[in-house]
């Protein structure tokens, strides 16, 4: 069987911490979208790896790690990502699985990420700038080039006829580069990848699953950034919903067991895009600084703001989540009072799910609550404060699903489960 684990709203929510602690569970760990713009964080034993490409079981020797078909891969981060793995210690090279079908990112996807967000004057998506909406533009209008095109004999071609045609894409924009700087690293990169294992990865997770094997499937990004369901167009290029598990890794729907939706007790966002229950005061400076919310693939500073239920259960119900996991709920420890939005105000009325569009007109419902004293120190679920246990409550009774882990905090060790 397959579970899924995923984030429920802009990304950032825990994904990598608590991949690595399931892990032991699983016998393969596999990402299925996204690429370079992840940024997933593991603190062990105060230790801490951020991985952008490779899935967050890796620290759990023997687990193996797939990368699947739906993820966009920058050799050149992949390189790096490795070395500095081994370098650590750890075993990468034989656990590592990469799928011949997913697509590369190119230097020049990543110089027209980079030109086309400087075009855009007010309305810049805020891209990590990793390339991602152009590789993903090339995969669906089929010009892209894959990591079974490595073995090619006319590889070089590929790569020449595909920079061809991005240099043409991006003579219009007033935009100056220098491709010389980048082409030697990614070829050296795409070498070193030429040496991994590359694998028919839908083929091996299919067999994997006859031979009742289990896998975590690990998601990138968030819910609201998803292509389709998100706050479009500042979303990501990818589904980074249940659904884009099954396309992105080649397993059907069937195989799915649970279905991990994983939230910050608050909410978070990093680049542009409508934000309806964001701080702009004192107190969304403090949860971004308490919380560490600072970018872990670009080192922005993240957007703060109170915990979106309407935005949650939308999520809920997209995901079919089964198990919830909340995250950093430490975070609001400090603060006298907390506001959680519980529908929203629109000119037609009130709604309770996400509309169209999140425009100004469409305000945030609040309501408050006390927040909880220092939990971090909390090991068992009799030692969780009241007001941490109602907050609980509520955020199922709304969503109808069950939280089954808490985060009470970065590291590996901080880990409640509930259920
Ligand atoms: P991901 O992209 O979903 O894997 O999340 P990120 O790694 O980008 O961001 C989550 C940040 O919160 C990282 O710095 C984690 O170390 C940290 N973190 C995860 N869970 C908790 C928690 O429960 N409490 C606190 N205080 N930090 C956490
Ligand atoms: P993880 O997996 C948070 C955001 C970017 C931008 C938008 C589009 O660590 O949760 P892109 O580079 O994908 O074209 O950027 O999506 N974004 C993320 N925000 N966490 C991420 O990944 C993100 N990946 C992309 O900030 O707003
Ligand atoms: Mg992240």
């Amino acid at each position: 069987m397959i579970d899924v684990l995923l984030g429920l709203q802009w990304g950032d929510e825990g994904k990598g911490k608590i991949v690595d602690v399931l892990t032991p569970e699983y016998d393969i760990v596999a990402r299925y979208q996204g690429g370079p713009n992840a940024g997933h964080t593991i603190i062990i034993d105060g230790k801490k790896s951020v991985l952008h490409l490779i899935p967050s079981g890796i620290f759990h020797p023997p687990s193996i790690c797939v990368i699947g078909n739906g993820v966009v891969i920058d050799p050149v981060t992949l390189k790096k990502e490795i070395l500095s793995l081994e370098e650590a210690g750890v075993e990468v090279r034989s656990r590592l699985l990469i799928s011949e079908r997913a697509h590369l990112i190119l230097p020049t996807h990543k110089l027209l990420d980079a030109a086309s967000e400087s075009a855009k004057k007010g309305d810049k998506i805020g891209s990590t700038l990793k390339g991602i909406g152009p590789t993903y533009m090339d995969k669906t209008g089929r010009n892209g080039m894959r990591v079974g095109d490595l073995t090619r004999k006319d590889r070089l071609d590929v790569y020449h006829n595909l920079v061809q045609k991005h240099l043409r894409l991006l003579r219009p924009y007033d935009f100056e580069f220098d491709l010389s700087l980048y082409e030697k690293d990614f070829h050296e990169a795409l070498d070193f990848l030429a040496s991994l294992k590359k694998i028919n990865s839908e083929q091996f997770l299919n067999d994997a699953l006859n031979s009742s094997k289990k896998i975590l499937a690990e998601g990138a990004q968030g819910t609201m950034l998803d292509i389709d369901f998100g706050t479009y167009p500042f979303v990501t290029s990818s589904n980074t919903t249940t659904a884009g598990a099954c396309t992105g890794l080649g397993v059907a729907p069937k195989h799915i067991r649970k279905v991990y939706g994983i939230f910050k007790a608050y909410c978070t966002r990093v680049g542009s895009g409508p934000f309806p229950t964001e701080l702009y005061d004192e107190t969304g400076e403090q949860i971004r600084k308490s919380g560490g919310e600072f970018g872990a693939t670009t080192g922005r500073p993240r957007r703060t703001g109170w915990l979106d239920l309407p935005l949650l259960k939308y999520a809920v119900t997209l995901n079919g989540v089964t198990d919830l996991i909340m995250t950093k709920a430490d975070v609001l420890a400090f603060l006298p009072q907390i506001s959680y939005a519980w529908a929203y105000q629109t000119p037609d009325g009130i709604l309770e799910t996400c509309p169209f569009e999140l425009t100004k007109e469409i305000t945030p419902l609040l309501r408050h609550t006390n927040s909880w004293e220092d939990i971090s120190g909390v090991s068992s679920v009799e030692q969780i404060p009241q007001t941490l246990s109602d907050y609980i409550k509520m955020v199922e009774k709304y969503t109808g699903q069950n939280i089954t882990y808490l985060s009470l905090g970065p590291d590996r060790s901080q880990t409640l489960k509930l259920r």
